[in-house]
């Protein structure tokens, strides 16, 4: 995968541009419409599973009705238009985080995937003494692959720690623990039980000087802010040290 030097894109506004028509939104979300307890249902625990709206609940439902079918294997018309369906899907995502088609990868969650990358990625690449930094605000799913990795491996595990008052990193921590010795930094973006949003501009920029990679963790933080900051993991530089 290519390395994370991609500008903003062109489209892009600052945050406080961004207006978002609540109201309008909701409509889009049949769920939303519940009442619990005699209250209008508001939902927020997207980040472990997020509700869908009208246009997602419909394009699944044809495609079960009309389309289901293998895709890159069957050779009759449904297989087609599930694989084009498919393949669709991929480029949409590639558009909307500003990745290349080839670097769009579904897993069915965001532990699936940190797995997947650490046992691919990692036990390839990670050796005795390397470092690997996290924060002292990752859920488990980011933290339990890179423990198991980093014992396997003989490698070490750092955290960015936390300003228990601010619930923020300590800027200078980011400074102190990514290192030459970095391997991987993998934060994530926004902190699920403090909202806190991490400077992942920051620590992108001073893990590529050090030549390490970074994962971010977009679960809860997949807006408008997160398209410039994708996961860069790249196998092929690391590879080539
Ligand atoms: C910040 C964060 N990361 C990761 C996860 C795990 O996500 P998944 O259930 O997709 O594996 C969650 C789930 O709540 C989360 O809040």
């Amino acid at each position: 995968m290519k390395k994370n030097k991609q500008p903003k894109p062109k489209d892009a506004k600052p945050d406080a541009e961004i207006k978002l028509d609540v109201e309008k939104i909701r409509k889009d979300f049949p769920i939303l419409s519940r009442k619990i307890n005699g209250n209008q249902l508001i939902y927020f625990d997207n980040a472990a599973t997020s509700q869908k709206p009208m246009q997602v609940i419909k394009a699944m439902d044809d495609f079960y009705m009309q389309s289901n079918a293998n895709v890159h294997r069957s050779v009759h018309k449904l297989g087609e238009e599930s694989t084009e369906a498919y393949e669709l899907a991929h480029k949409k995502t590639a558009e909307f985080i500003h990745a290349d088609f080839s670097e769009v990868i579904f897993t069915k969650n965001a532990t699936e995937a940190i797995n997947l990358a650490m046992y691919s990625w990692g036990m390839q690449n990670i050796r005795k003494g390397d470092e690997i930094v996290l924060t002292q605000m990752e859920h488990h799913s980011n933290l339990v692959p890179w423990q198991y990795l980093a014992k396997t491996k003989r490698a070490s595990l750092k955290f960015l720690e936390l300003d228990a008052k601010k619930g923020r990193i300590m800027p200078e921590d980011i400074y102190k623990k990514i290192t030459n010795k970095t391997k991987l930094v993998s934060v994530t973006h926004m902190s699920n039980v403090l909202g806190t949003i991490n400077p992942v501009r920051e620590i992108i920029d001073l893990a590529h000087d050090k030549k390490a990679l970074v994962m971010l963790g977009e679960v809860a933080a997949n807006d408008l802010r997160a398209i410039w900051n994708k996961w860069d993991i790249n196998q092929s530089e690391k590879n080539a040290e």
